[in-house]
């Protein structure tokens, strides 16, 4: 069977456990176990050992389900449900003893996000998202709302819809690795910077998205997402009242990934088609 709920308590216990041998268990001379698409795209034995741990722990209750894995771990799967898996988000973090890395695992039924938790061990934080049912930091709900839009509730519906001027926004961003990428990204962090009221780069895209999904940043956008990178943030950020997606109209994807409370979305998005911020040169 499939339900939901049973699939977010394995998810969550999966997490859990990463991510506790991810702080007990890390090397103290930890380095560089290989790069991937350039130098500054790195694996450690770390990110390896977690993913095997979890891909180890799905696999001996759901035999059948897919799997698809930052590492590499990759399996068809024939029950119609699909573990999407980071197993350490935010690894130069990681690295360098940066407190913002995270274990996030995604479960699709057919295709569609169900469930997600995104555990943040430095920060004892961990969120989870039942798809209609909400989203909770550490078991407590938890709304999109920017801090603009006022009062300090955090009530249903509160505050929701009052758009949110670009420069009043917070919003987090990230890099990508590829070094002509990344001059682009550049020149758009410049372009943006003095029309907003700060920009973040915390390192972790899935933290990034749990951040929109609890009103600690207004905004989020990346080009170069992955699908574990958002898999399980981005049905946090919904669950939590906020909206994902890509540029006009279309879905979150490694084109590019948007995500910011009901306010802001819309003016984010415009912002970036305008200054052409999916587009590599
Ligand atoms: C990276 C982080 C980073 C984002 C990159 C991702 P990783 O994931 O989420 O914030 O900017 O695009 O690749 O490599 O640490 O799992």
């Amino acid at each position: 069977s499939a339900d939901p709920k049973e699939l977010l308590e394995l998810a969550s216990r999966l997490a859990a456990e990463a991510g506790r041998v991810l702080v007990e268990d890390r090397p103290r001379d930890l380095g560089v176990a290989s790069t991937k698409s350039s130098p500054t795209d790195i694996v450690t034995v770390m990110d390896q050992r977690s993913e095997k741990l979890i891909v180890a722990g799905i696999l001996a209750e759901r035999p059948d389900d897919g799997i698809l894995g930052e590492e590499g771990a990759s399996r068809e799967g024939t029950s119609g449900v699909r573990w999407v898996i980071d197993p350490i988000d935010g690894t130069v973090n990681y690295l360098y003893e940066l407190p913002m890395w995270c274990v996030s695992i995604g479960v699709e039924v057919d295709g569609v996000a169900v469930a997600g938790v995104v555990e943040v061990p430095m920060l004892r934080e961990t969120f989870t998202a039942l798809r209609g049912h909400g989203a909770w930091r550490n078991g407590e709900p938890i709304r999109a709302r920017s801090a603009q839009s006022g009062g300090g509730g955090g009530g249903e519906g509160e505050g929701a819809g009052e758009p949110v001027p670009l420069e009043r926004a917070l919003v987090a961003t990230g890099f990508g690795y590829a070094a002509q990428r990344r001059a682009v990204q550049g020149r758009i962090v410049a372009d943006l910077l003095p029309r907003v009221r700060d920009i973040r780069r915390g390192g972790s895209a899935a933290i990034d998205l749990c951040s929109v999904a609890c009103g600690r940043v207004d905004g989020y956008y990346e080009r170069g997402t992955n699908p574990w990178d958002i898999a399980a943030g981005g049905l946090i950020v919904e669950e939590a009242g906020g909206r994902i997606g890509g540029l006009r109209g279309t879905a979150a994807s490694v084109e590019m990934t948007v995500a910011a409370a009901p306010g802001l979305f819309e003016v984010l998005c415009e912002y970036l088609e305008g200054c052409g911020a999916d587009r590599d040169s």
